[in-house]
Parts: C-alpha cells; sequence; structure tokens
C-alpha cells in the first residue's frame, strides 16, 4: 500500500512537470505571435502608428521621424520662437489654418498639443520638396525680418516655426499638421488621434 502511495505521488509529479513543459512551450510557440505584433516596414508605409521618444530634443532643435513614408518634423520650440508666432499673423497666409490640414485639437495657432513641440509632415505643400529647418533669426540669405523657420529650397517657399506659410509664396498652405496624441511626456504617437478630441 505504501508503495502504492509512492507511485501515485510520482504520478502526481510526472503529471505536474508535464503541465510545466506545455505551458513553456505555450510561450515559446507565443514569441513568434508577439513579434507580429510590431508594425512591418510595409505596414509603417501603409499607416501603422509610430512612436518617437522626444527626449533628447533640445529647444531650438528638431528630429525628422517617419510615418507613411514620409517625414514628419518634431521640434522642440524655444520660448523666443514662441513668441514671435504671434508677431507673424500678418505676414502669414492662413494665420489660424482654417484651409490648412490639422487636426482639430491642435491649437489654430501655434499649431500644436503642447506649445513648444510642433509635429508636421516635412513637404512642401507647392510641389513636395522636403523644407529646410532654417531656425536662425535673420539668416543672411533670408533677410533681415526672418525669425526662424523652414525654406523649401525648390522654389523658395518659406514658412514660419508653426509651419505656416508666408504670404505670396508657391506654397499655397501651411505643413500639414498628422493625427498625434502623446502617450507620455516623452514619447508621442503619430498617427494616432490624440483621445477626447
Ligand atoms: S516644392 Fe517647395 S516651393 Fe515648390
Amino acid at each position: 500500500m505504501s508503495n502504492d502511495g509512492v507511485n501515485a505521488g510520482r504520478r502526481r509529479f510526472l503529471v505536474a512537470a508535464t503541465s510545466v513543459v506545455g505551458a513553456a512551450g505555450a510561450v515559446g510557440a507565443a514569441v513568434p505571435f508577439v513579434g507580429s505584433w510590431f508594425p512591418s516596414a510595409r505596414a509603417k508605409a501603409a499607416g501603422a502608428p509610430v512612436k518617437v521618444n522626444i527626449s533628447k530634443i533640445e529647444p531650438g532643435q528638431q528630429m525628422v521621424a517617419e510615418w507613411r513614408g514620409q517625414p514628419v518634423f518634431i521640434l522642440r520650440r524655444t520660448e523666443e520662437a514662441l513668441a514671435n508666432l504671434g508677431k507673424l499673423t500678418d505676414a502669414v497666409a492662413d494665420p489660424n489654418s482654417e484651409a490648412s490640414d490639422q487636426p482639430t485639437y491642435v491649437d489654430p495657432q501655434v499649431r500644436s498639443i503642447k506649445p513648444e513641440l510642433l509635429i508636421v509632415v516635412g513637404l512642401c505643400t507647392h510641389l513636395g520638396c522636403a523644407p529646410s529647418f532654417r531656425p536662425e533669426v535673420a539668416a543672411a540669405d533670408l533677410g533681415a525680418d526672418w525669425l526662424g523657420g523652414y525654406f523649401c529650397p525648390c522654389h523658395g517657399s518659406k514658412y514660419d516655426m508653426a509651419g505656416r506659410v508666408y504670404k505670396g509664396q508657391p506654397a499655397p498652405l501651411n505643413l500639414p499638421v498628422p493625427p498625434h496624441s502623446y502617450e507620455t511626456d516623452s514619447v508621442v504617437v503619430i498617427g494616432v488621434d490624440q483621445e477626447n478630441a
């Protein structure tokens, strides 16, 4: 009888051990599946959201991300650059972005969710060249009244530090603001609208 007890105990142990192996096997099988949750290059080109860590962008600097195969400029504006935007209302073609492409939850003048962080698609609204980032005030080639912004090298369109096109340029509209939201203070998700918009 005592042997039966030992054998029964061993059987229970074997059953338990097999269950653990089975569970480990299931986890192993799930790994490739988890991998498929991350967007492939093709999915990104088709429009999958892109997460960007913005914590390293210093005031006055920008980084370029990629979303749907397009460059996206992410600029951390200085206090001075933000203050200058108010001086340009009469100089830009669409100061409140009424005709331009931007989500409703973005401030119409500074064109961002957080005042300091501008996020725009980096393609000129004329014929789609990539504008250059030109933050230097009164740059010699852009004139004494230049307050910093973007300059398109193809046909000379000028945009301010909110991506608003100046009047009288070949480009008709402001740089588009893509849908975006903040996951944390350091991570922005491009391609996903802010909740409660
Ligand atoms: S493409 Fe930018 S000005 Fe023509």
